[in-house]
């Protein structure tokens, strides 16, 4: 509740009890009572308004929360379905606020995998004991819950055994799945996830062509500084125009996340702890925690340990602290 609206119940309901503070002159002003006084003197009032706001609050919640969730896999199909038309769409925020849907989506077919896929996303009898569904921990827009695991459980970023959850968005686009890149196919990663990770029963085929079917329709939103071909548009901030100059220059980041899908199907070992996928930058802005265990937690710091490793392989320079944000604001705008 706002601070304005506790005052209003707690003026209201002091206003009701007036003639039993008149009686008891030894008692606060009644425009000071917390509310813990307030509950004592008119339980059953405060009972009602709170069961009058209630309804309203969770409404409010989860309004805010559905419309974000399909306007992120309608956009992502109409991009696919026509990249010239997305790309004539009015600038549309980084991810983080892709929420504001301007007309609603049309509902998914029920003759359509994909909504099939939809709803075994949100099943949570893929895993064992019902723990946990897909969207558990990539949300049902399919992106990222930020978190790192072993298995089902939460561990703290940085764990070497961990694995940070990756953004599904864009990843009908990848090569190689999984961060060590142990999976040649959706099918073989997301079985087994289901599998593995989940302990859940072995997935049927339908099932899994079904799920397949709806993470592929999970793009990226349209970006409003960078083309589809990773160059910086025209009206991009002169720092993202900058830093685009350093990726594919002295930073060296372009010999192995490259344009245009910023990433590459070989598996490096930059000293991370072994040889992981070179993953994808689109939408890394916001896939916080960075690297397969999550080990950094602000992309500065992702972008600084890079050119460290290029710079080390190669023996080649360090960035100044201006370059690092420039080449920070061109990759957090991909
Ligand atoms: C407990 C959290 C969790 C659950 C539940 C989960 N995932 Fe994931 N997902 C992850 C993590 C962590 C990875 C990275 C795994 C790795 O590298 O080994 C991942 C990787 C993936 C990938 C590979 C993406 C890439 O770019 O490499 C796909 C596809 C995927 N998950 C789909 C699914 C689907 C579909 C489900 C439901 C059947 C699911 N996930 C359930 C956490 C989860
Ligand atoms: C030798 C190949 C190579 C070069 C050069 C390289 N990277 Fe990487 N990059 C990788 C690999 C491999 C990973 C994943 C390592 C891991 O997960 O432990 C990675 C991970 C990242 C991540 C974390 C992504 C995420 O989703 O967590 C960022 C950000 C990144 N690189 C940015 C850059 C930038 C910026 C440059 C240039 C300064 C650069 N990289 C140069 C191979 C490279």
């Amino acid at each position: 509740m706002s601070f304005t609206g506790l005052r209003s119940v707690v003026l209201c309901l002091g206003l009701l009890a007036l003639p039993a503070l008149a009686a008891d002159k030894s008692t606060a002003p009644y425009l000071h009572a917390t509310e813990g006084r307030a509950v004592e003197r008119k339980p059953t009032l405060l009972q009602m308004l709170v069961a009058a706001l209630k309804p309203k609050s969770v409404h409010a919640a989860e309004t805010a929360h559905r419309p974000r969730v399909r306007h992120v896999a309608t956009a992502a199909r109409k991009r696919k379905a026509s990249p010239a038309a997305a790309a004539m769409e009015p600038a549309v925020a980084p991810p983080t606020t892709v929420g504001a849907a301007a007309t609603p989506p049309a509902p998914l077919s029920e003759a359509d995998p994909a909504a099939k896929g939809l709803a075994l996303f949100n099943d949570v009898s893929l895993s064992d004991g019902g723990k946990a569904s897909c969207a558990t921990c990539h949300f049902s827009t399919g992106h990222t819950n930020n978190k790192t695991y072993v298995g089902l459980d939460v561990v703290a970023d940085g764990d070497p055994n961990g694995r940070n959850t990756p953004t599904l968005w864009g990843v009908g686009e990848r090569s190689v799945f999984g961060w060590a890149g142990q999976a040649a196919t959706l099918e073989d990663s997301i079985r087994g996830i289901i599998v593995n990770r989940m302990k859940g029963p072995e997935p049927s085929k339908e099932k899994l062509a079904a799920l397949v079917a709806y993470v592929r329709t999970l793009n990226y939103p349209a970006n409003w500084q960078v083309k589809d071909d990773g160059t910086p548009r025209d009206d991009a901030s002169a720092a993202v125009k900058r830093g685009y100059e350093l990726y594919i220059g002295d930073g060296g980041c372009g010999t192995c996340h490259v344009l245009p899908s910023f990433d590459k199907k070989s598996r490096d070992d930059i000293g991370t702890g072994g040889k992981f996928k070179v993953p994808t930058l689109h939408a890394v802005a916001s896939t916080a925690p960075y690297f397969h265990d999550g080990r950094t937690a602000s992309l500065r710091d992702a972008v600084k340990l890079m050119w460290e490793v290029y710079a080390k392989k190669m023996d080649s320079r360090l960035p100044t602290d201006a370059e690092l944000d420039d080449l920070t604001a061109y990759v957090g705008a991909l």
